[in-house]
């Protein structure tokens, strides 16, 4: 099987990483992961992929005057490992044009709420200050809009009144970590071949220093 090459971005911890290069490992899944991609030097998820024998690349954000230029740098590194699919897995950065052009519907990103509903970096916590019943998480492709962009997959967990923010986090990642692998098996399974390979996109001359 010809397996599809994934880039992980990711800013902390990487357990969805753990979860997607472990997946990754079985000779039926589609796909593999080619290169991880961190911001944070301090980030776990670099140790994660070590043990995984996954290359890492460390592009600090903070080296980068413009967010385009640091997603230029993504993109670059992207491009050099050959990655077709590119999947966010706790990325804390906003995508700009430019990662955007470079991979037109193909990247995915996950969510800890069932989207369209809390979006953006405290979801939990608002999900708990609305007081809902049910949250979740949420497989989406990424779009410009924070969050927002067509939904691929959803789980959905119960809130307890006892919960806090840890204890919610916890029910939640539990099921991102068996969603998001196969989210990303099904993506490539169903969806890849309908959209435009990136080699075949250039990256605008125009979006540089938007
Ligand atoms: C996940 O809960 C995901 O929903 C959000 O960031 C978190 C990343 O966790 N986008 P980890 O780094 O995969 O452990």
């Amino acid at each position: 099987m010809n397996k599809v090459r994934i880039g992980v971005l990711a800013s902390g911890s990487g357990s969805n990483f753990g979860a997607i290069a472990t997946q990754a490992q079985s000779p039926d899944y589609p796909g593999e992961i080619a290169v991880l991609i961190c911001n944070q030097a301090q980030a776990h998820a670099q140790e994660r992929a070590r043990q995984f024998g996954i290359p890492v690349h460390l592009i600090p954000n903070r080296d980068y005057g413009h967010r385009e230029d640091h997603d230029r740098a993504v993109v670059a590194a992207l491009q050099a490992h050959r990655v077709e699919l590119v999947v966010m897995a706790g990325w804390m950065r906003i995508a700009t044009p430019v990662l955007l052009a470079a991979y037109p519907d193909r990247i995915l990103n996950i969510h800890p709420s069932l989207l369209p509903s809390f979006r953006g970096m405290h979801a939990i916590q608002q999900a708990l200050d609305y007081g809902v019943k049910i949250s979740g998480c949420t497989v989406h492709i990424v779009r410009l809009e924070v969050d927002s962009g067509p939904i691929l997959a959803q789980a959905a967990v119960p809130v307890y009144p006892t919960d806090t923010v840890t204890s919610l986090q916890q029910r939640i990642q539990s099921e991102e970590h068996r969603l998001y692998p196969e989210a990303i098996a099904q993506y490539i399974q169903s969806r890849m071949a309908e959209v435009p390979t990136p080699t075949n996109v250039a990256i605008p001359a125009t979006l540089d220093r938007q």
